[in-house]
């Protein structure tokens, strides 16, 4: 029994979605493989991941009877979705056909990792879409992003559970930030097109979470650099603390050599009308 399922990356909203407001989600071509098979004694995970893998697996799965093999090219703990790409993987092993069943079993392994997780992560990686997600209302599909991004990584995972805690910790002081980080997404849904208007929405986007103490100097650090470069906007994608930054360009090459230049690794999800297709950066 064999199930995949992709990574992602936040484009707009994350941490705001906690509490109700939208957040925009698209996913990219980086897929975690589980192969589940029956075997005697307790279920065993054998693949990349801690032993929260093996306690995600025993939850979806059962305390004995599974071995899993997993392979994976998401980068454990960046914000890339890898979590929920592995929830989502181990129940599409099971046999579970229906999204819907996809979503309600799969969030269970997102608790392992996450504590109270929005659902956006493994919302994108059913739907295998660009999607505007909110927490009460569900999801819509939108279209293909057309836009091109580099997502700069810096090497450190962040703590997904303790900044969204501390995020928690900070209300309601910093409710006024959260809501104009809502309102925000809905300005980014309405200029996908128009990548010269969604730049700077996207800077704000991080100023604000910044604002609400997620960001480290070396995600700062990132987002200047990619502005130097040339690109339109970039922000930290995730929960922050490590993780990634996303930038939005015109051209992913000059905000690459500078990446590179810093010995950052880098790479470009490039839109097309039919999907999007990362690039692994140049050399
Ligand atoms: O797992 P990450 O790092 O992509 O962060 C998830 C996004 C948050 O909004 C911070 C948390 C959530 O559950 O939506």
């Amino acid at each position: 029994m064999q199930g995949s399922a992709r990574g992602k990356l936040i484009l707009c909203g994350e941490h705001a979605v906690v509490y109700g407001h939208p957040a925009i989600a698209m996913p990219i071509d980086r897929t975690t493989t589980v192969t589940l098979t029956p075997s005697d004694g307790p279920t065993r995970w054998q693949g990349p991941g801690d032993h929260r893998a093996t306690e995600v697996l025993r939850r979806l799965t059962a305390e004995s009877g599974f071995t899993a093999r997993a392979s994976s090219d998401i980068p454990i703990g960046r914000g890339l979705g890898s979590s929920a790409a592995l929830s989502v993987a181990i129940v599409r092993a099971m046999g579970i056909e229906d999204p819907e069943a996809q979503i309600e079993a799969a969030m269970r392994g997102e608790q392992v990792f996450h504590g109270n997780p929005s659902g956006l992560d493994v919302q994108v990686a059913v739907r295998e879409a660009m999607i505007r997600f909110t927490r009460n209302e569900g999801f819509t599909v939108l279209p293909p992003p057309t836009f091109t991004v580099v997502v700069i990584d810096t090497g450190m995972p962040g703590d997904t559970a303790a900044l969204v805690a501390g995020v928690g910790s900070r209300r309601p002081q910093i409710d006024a930030t959260l809501d104009r980080i809502g309102s925000l997404v809905d300005e980014v849904a309405a200029s996908l097109g128009d990548v010269r208007k969604m730049g700077p929405l996207l800077t704000e986007n991080h100023h604000l979470l910044s604002e609400i103490g997620v960001s480290t100097p070396l995600l700062d650090d990132m987002v200047s650099l990619a502005l130097d470069a040339g690109a339109l906007g970039a922000k930290l994608s995730g929960a922050g603390g490590g993780g990634v930054v996303v930038a939005l360009v015109e051209d992913p090459a000059p905000v690459l050599r500078a990446a590179d230049g810093r010995g950052y690794s880098a790479f470009a999800v490039i839109g097309r009308p039919a999907g999007i297709r990362p690039q692994v950066a140049p050399k």
